[in-house]
């Protein structure tokens, strides 16, 4: 499949079959977001994989009681360092790059799934704090990624225009 391929064919899954993922595809989409670029390959920021549900559970309930998260069988949480890249970086890498740094990680996790023909969803919308305690991570949660074999087949959502420019030098 080309890069373009999979891109068009990556959507946000948030329905899920009642199906395990096996241990080997998740450890190939640990595998993509090890090699995403990172500042300096600082690599600030851990990956949390969840299985247990009552785990889930209680992420679902710090998302907002967002059910795509509880559903699913997996969830990768994404966890900015913020310390690890200001040794090197200062503020601009706790506040900025080990978040990239966790954000394309996701990216790369959640193209990997759609390889694999799994669907996930990126989670933004919770309260960093409960998902910290939930997962006993000691950095900043970035993002959540429920991942799970799709029960659904949802369209693309339309883009908007005005994002894409040329320069123009008068
Ligand atoms: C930073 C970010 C935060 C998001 N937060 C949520 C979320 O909390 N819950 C959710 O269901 N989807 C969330 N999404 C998924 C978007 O809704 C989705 O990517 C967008 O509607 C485009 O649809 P597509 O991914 O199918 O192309 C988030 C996506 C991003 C990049």
């Amino acid at each position: 499949m080309s890069f373009l391929a999979l891109a068009q064919k990556r959507k946000s899954i948030r329905r899920f079959l009642d199906k395990p993922v096996p241990q080997k595809l998740v450890d190939t989409i640990l595998e993509a977001a090890r090699l995403a670029p990172s500042a300096g390959n600082l690599q600030a920021y851990e990956v949390v994989t969840v299985k247990n549900e009552e785990t889930r559970k209680a992420l679902a309930a710090a998302s907002f009681g967002q059910a795509q998260v509880s559903d699913a069988p997996v969830v990768m949480v994404f966890v900015a360092d913020p310390p690890r890249s200001a040794a090197k970086y200062g503020d601009r890498g706790a506040e900025l790059y080990s978040v990239q740094d966790a954000s394309i990680a996701c990216a790369y996790a959640q193209l990997a799934a759609a390889d694999l023909g799994l669907g996930a969803v990126w989670v933004g919308a919770f309260d960093e704090d409960a998902v910290a305690k939930a997962v006993n991570a000691s950095g900043r949660p970035v993002a959540l990624l429920p991942i799970g074999y799709p029960a659904e087949k949802p369209g693309h959502p339309p883009r908007r225009d005005g994002v894409f420019f040329e320069e123009t030098l008068d």
